[in-house]
């Protein structure tokens, strides 16, 4: 496939995406979402691959969030059809009966945040970050991050990061159990794969049932062919921040580089 934003390759059977706007911290613009979902397509229905790694490209983020200078001027029925898509993007890898597994290589900030929270499980290097500083710019996760987050680390844990917009560093990430394992840039490529030949010499079919009956388990955040209440709300109250003026503020102050004025308005 010929992709503008993201790389693929192949081997033994385990496909790796690799976002790559390195000069954009691998933010997640149109573009970006629109091939990381054809690469997840790719991932359901070719036969020769048995599971996938998402990755970002250069040594400094895995993905620094959605691209915030699309989020200009976008209406409050804009945002909910944003947030609506990456969700549905981010259902499928959830889903996904093959393992979809994140090598967080750096920043996984806001939608990167979100979009490694989405795969299966996580590793990180040592200089990743995780956050969700969607507040900084009078906005909250749209993704799926106010669900997955609560759900991965607790509430009070969530919380405090989404209310705060702090980052946490691979360590904490590793106590909080974001990730599975916290190994040196170098080596992450090879751990998560090596996790992954161990998974691929496994029956396919019982690996699919695990991820779907612990998706099961993870109600209402992947109930098969149900309501996701909290994700649905999570789009009405992202909808709603594009209605403020506290919201146009804090994008423009992210775009001038300044800090934000906010009114609660
Ligand atoms: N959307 C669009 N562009 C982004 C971006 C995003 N989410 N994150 C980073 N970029 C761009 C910057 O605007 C900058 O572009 P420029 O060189 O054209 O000015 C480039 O990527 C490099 O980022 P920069 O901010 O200069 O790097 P830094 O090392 O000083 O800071 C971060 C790194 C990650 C702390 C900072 O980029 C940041 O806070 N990004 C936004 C994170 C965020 O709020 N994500 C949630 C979005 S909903």
């Amino acid at each position: 496939m010929n992709f503008q934003t993201i790389l693929t390759s192949l081997e033994n059977k385990i496909y790796t995406i690799t976002i790559n706007r390195v000069d954009k911290l691998n933010a997640l613009n149109k573009m970006v979402m629109e091939e990381l979902n054809s690469a997840i397509d790719e991932v359901y229905d070719n036969d020769e691959i048995r599971s996938a790694i998402i990755t970002g490209a250069g040594q400094k983020a895995f993905v620094a969030g959605a691209d915030i200078t699309e989020f200009l001027g976008l209406s409050h029925g804009e945002g909910m059809d944003l947030a609506k898509i990456g969700q549905d993007i981010f259902f499928k890898i959830e889903d996904c009966p093959k393992p979809i597994v994140a090598a967080v290589n750096g920043f996984a900030l806001g939608g990167g945040c979100e979009l490694a929270m989405a795969c299966h499980f996580r590793l990180a290097s040592e200089n990743a970050k995780f956050g969700q500083p969607e507040v900084n710019l009078g906005l909250i996760p749209g993704y799926g991050g106010t669900q997955r987050l609560v759900h991965l680390i607790g509430k009070g844990r969530a919380l405090e990061m989404l209310m705060s917009a702090s980052m946490i560093d691979a360590p904490t990430a590793l106590q909080y159990g974001l990730v599975n394992y916290v190994v040196t840039q170098e080596e992450l490529l090879n751990k998560t794969k090596s996790i992954l030949e161990v998974i691929n010499a496994k029956a396919p079919i019982a690996v699919a049932k695990c991820i779907h009956c612990a998706n099961v388990a993870a109600q209402p955040v992947s109930e098969a062919g149900g309501v996701r209440n909290g994700f649905v709300e999570e789009i009405n109250s992202f909808g709603d921040c594009f209605r403020t003026e506290d919201m146009k503020e804090g994008v423009a102050a992210f775009l001038e580089k300044r800090k934000p004025n906010f009114k609660g308005k």
